[in-house]
């Protein structure tokens, strides 16, 4: 079938931001350079994920192989090879090239686990796109944020997803094309005007597409992430950074040829893609991808079925399986089982302990962020775990607890975590706000916003956070986000918002409101607000305790003090209280 889109992108020129490796000059000896030659480049030496993941696979001998077994809400099933993958991404390619999209623009996905999902995103990898993906759970008002800040001209999303932030859609002056993913049909209500088909397009697109001429420094994923000041911040990666995925599914999660591979986490986040993408597809590893959310039965099912041998996952997660009791794994076969991860959160000696007879091994702890792209600190496969602690850094990766003024401290020091600029997976900037990204180096280090220390053998520990952030189930949550949709409820004047420690989650979101006078401070007003902040954010984000207080104690410039209120919250000593606001 003759196709009318262009097979080769207008070249546009992308501004980067500089590039730390180069600016280095003298400290290139990484041993990422070796990776590099093993990594397949593009013709004319770019560089390209989508090509590292699909492409050179399908063109090589790994043609046939399965690339996704994925496992719907409702038990369906699909396979996909690398081939497949290759020939839809291709399709998806030229449709998003037909409407108009350029190398370098966003095109955001706000979709559940689906194969379209995977599907669009190297399709717009292929495009010379920035791909955006966004959690599924969110509100309308994260989603916003999102799409507003990073001007995306596309969003794929899908019905049900669709309705549910059809409220912000006008709002955003940079989105021209909304394409819809029905899966099955499943959705009877018809397409809203002006909205595309993702069926319909892809049943015209020719799959015959020519990967963008990308440099190692094209911008290739963006994944918004919460600070402690302002709303979210857009960490944005470059294709180079697949070098330092591929690695690390070599060397951390021990990637073999015939291992079956399964990632918990959502792409929204970025374990989805660094993890659930582009570590095993580099690799050339087949991955199981589970539309469900979480329930201890299915996933053990899944691992017997499926026959799982390396698992990544989140200490939450570990923390659920085990309230859900050793009968429901005693029933499956998990013996596939060879190697177990988890990320994004302390991983609790009790977790490892409880896990080792049951999976009969250790779970091995990661540390890394949105913002180092790949896992940087790692209990290695043939290492012995130190129940508790994060392991040792990677091979070329520098890590260093440092004191207030910046400087290296010894062994066994709390201090900030920090690590030498210069791996390949560093994020670039975040978008709109350089600013931003210049202060989170100082000294010549990148500050990771961590507390941590390290023993006498190289192991590091997590300590804490710098900042207010809230780790809750692994998800980073920023209380400014959430305090400012409180604010926008009629009742309310003020709010603070603090991480309550939670023995699951390890925190849990907590408000505190005070409300306008003259309002009265009813259980059904706090019904209210609780309502509000859950339709307006997600549920994984909302509060999942709000509490009235006359007032809330501020800095005599007027910001509230978090801290004061996590110290009254937790009956701990209140600290240095010498800046709240007198009165
Ligand atoms: C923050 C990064 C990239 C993985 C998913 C989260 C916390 C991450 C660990 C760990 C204790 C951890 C840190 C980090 N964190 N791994 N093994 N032990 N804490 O990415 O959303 O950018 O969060 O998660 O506080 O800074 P993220």
């Amino acid at each position: 079938m003759e196709s009318n889109f262009i097979s080769k992108p207008a070249s546009t020129e992308l501004k980067v931001e500089p590039n730390l490796l180069e600016l280095r000059g003298g400290r290139m000896s990484y041993p990422w350079e070796g990776v590099q030659k093993e990594l397949d480049w593009l013709p004319g030496g770019y560089l390209n994920k989508a090509y590292e993941c699909i492409d050179r696979h399908a063109i090589g001998s790994r043609r046939d192989k399965p690339a996704l077994l994925w496992e719907g809400k409702k038990g369906e099933t699909e396979t996909y090879t690398f081939f497949q993958l290759k020939r839809e991404t291709d399709k998806f390619a030229n449709v998003l090239l037909g409407l108009g999209l350029k190398r370098g623009d966003r095109v955001f996905f706000f979709m559940e686990r689906v194969p379209e999902q995977y599907i669009a995103i190297f399709g717009a990898l292929k495009v010379g796109a920035v791909a955006g993906p966004l959690f599924s759970a969110f509100g309308p008002e994260p989603v916003k944020d999102r799409l507003l800040d990073s001007g995306a001209r596309i969003l794929i999303t899908q019905p049900s997803l669709r309705r549910k932030i059809a409220g912000i859609l006008p709002e955003l002056p940079n989105l021209e094309k909304i394409v819809v993913v029905n899966k099955y049909g499943r959705d009877s209500t018809p397409l809203a005007e002006g909205d595309l088909s993702y069926e319909a397009l892809m049943e015209q697109a020719s799959d015959d597409f020519q990967i963008a001429q990308t440099t190692m420094n094209d911008y290739s994923i963006m994944h918004y992430t919460s600070g402690t000041t302002g709303k979210p911040k857009g960490a944005v990666h470059r294709h180079f950074a697949i070098v330092q995925q591929y690695i690390t599914g070599k060397w951390v999660l021990d990637f073999h040829e015939d291992d079956i591979y399964w990632c918990t986490a959502d792409p929204g986040w970025v374990t989805g893609t660094s993890y659930g993408m582009l570590a095993p597809w580099s690799n050339g590893v087949t991955q199981l991808v589970h539309e469900g959310g979480f329930h201890a039965r299915t996933w053990y099912e899944l691992i017997e079925k499926y026959k799982v041998t390396v698992w990544y996952t989140a200490p939450t997660a570990i923390r659920m399986l085990m309230k859900a009791g050793e009968e429901l794994p005693r029933e499956r076969d998990l013996s596939s089982l060879r190697h177990i991860n988890s990320v994004g959160e302390p991983l609790n000696p009790e977790a490892i302990a409880w896990g080792h007879p049951v999976f009969e091994q250790a779970i091995h702890d990661t540390w890394w962020q949105t913002e180092t792209g790949a896992i940087l600190i790692a209990n290695y496969a043939f290492m012995d775990v130190r129940p508790g602690s994060m392991g040792k850094p990677l091979p070329g990766i520098e890590a260093a607890v440092l004191d207030q003024k910046y400087q290296p401290l010894p062994a066994d020091t709390d201090g900030m975590l920090a690590i030498r600029p210069g791996w390949p997976s560093m994020f670039q900037t975040y978008w709109n706000n350089t600013e931003m990204y210049n202060s989170r180096f100082r000294n010549g280090w990148y500050i990771t916003g961590d507390q941590a220390r390290y023993d006498q053998d190289g192991y590091f520990w997590f300590v804490g956070r710098t900042d207010d952030v809230i780790n809750t189930a692994g998800h980073l949550v920023g209380p400014f986000e959430v305090e400012s949709i409180l604010l926008e409820h009629p009742a309310v004047v003020e709010a603070g918002v603090i991480g309550k420690p939670d023995p699951i989650a390890m925190e849990v979101v907590k408000a505190f409101v005070a409300v306008k006078d003259g309002v009265e401070e009813s259980e059904e007003l706090l019904r209210d607000v609780h309502r509000f902040a859950r339709t307006k954010l997600a549920a994984a984000v909302a509060p999942r305790e709000i509490e009235f207080l006359p007032s809330l104690p501020k800095t005599r410039s007027g910001k509230i003090m978090r801290r004061l209120l996590k110290a009254r919250e937790l009956g701990l000593p209140e600290g240095d209280t010498s800046t709240l606001e007198e009165g």
